[in-house]
């Protein structure tokens, strides 16, 4: 069984539920902040052009059931570029063209997964301290 072959991802599915209008849902935020902010931002890590690039290249690998798009913050800003397949909500921090390459091949034409790239739970930014009263 590869991972194409399994069910949906169950949580909350139900049987009036319509089937996935795309395949993969590709989600890389785009989000920019200024220069001097303590999180930064995807866009100052090169998202934009890693975006524009995996776009291209899904295109010319005739993904047409995969839809690539913009998001905003995506809440794990330390750890971008960030970027969320769905329907896996799979995340990935990729950082060249080479990583976008390989998150296209193994997980959006093979159906596996881009492991080196892949965040995990215990990868959560850290919270910002409070300010002290
Ligand atoms: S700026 Fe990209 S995850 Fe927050």
């Amino acid at each position: 069984m590869t991972p194409d072959d399994r069910p949906p991802v169950p949580i909350n599915a139900t049987d009036e539920d319509p089937p996935l209008f795309y395949k993969r849902h590709v989600f890389v935020c785009t989000n920019e902040r200024p220069p001097d902010h303590p999180r930064g931002c995807c866009k100052a890590k090169g998202s934009v052009e890693l975006r524009d690039y995996m776009k291209m290249r899904a295109k010319e690998l005739g993904l047409k059931d995969v839809r690539i798009n913009n998001a905003g913050c995506l809440e794990r800003c330390e750890l971008g570029p960030s970027v969320v397949v769905y329907p896996e909500g799979v995340w990935y921090s990729p950082k060249t063209r080479a990583d976008m390459d390989e998150i296209l091949q193994r997980h959006l034409v093979e159906g596996g997964r881009a492991t080196r790239l892949m965040l995990r739970p215990g990868d959560d930014p850290p919270k910002p301290e409070k300010k002290k009263d």
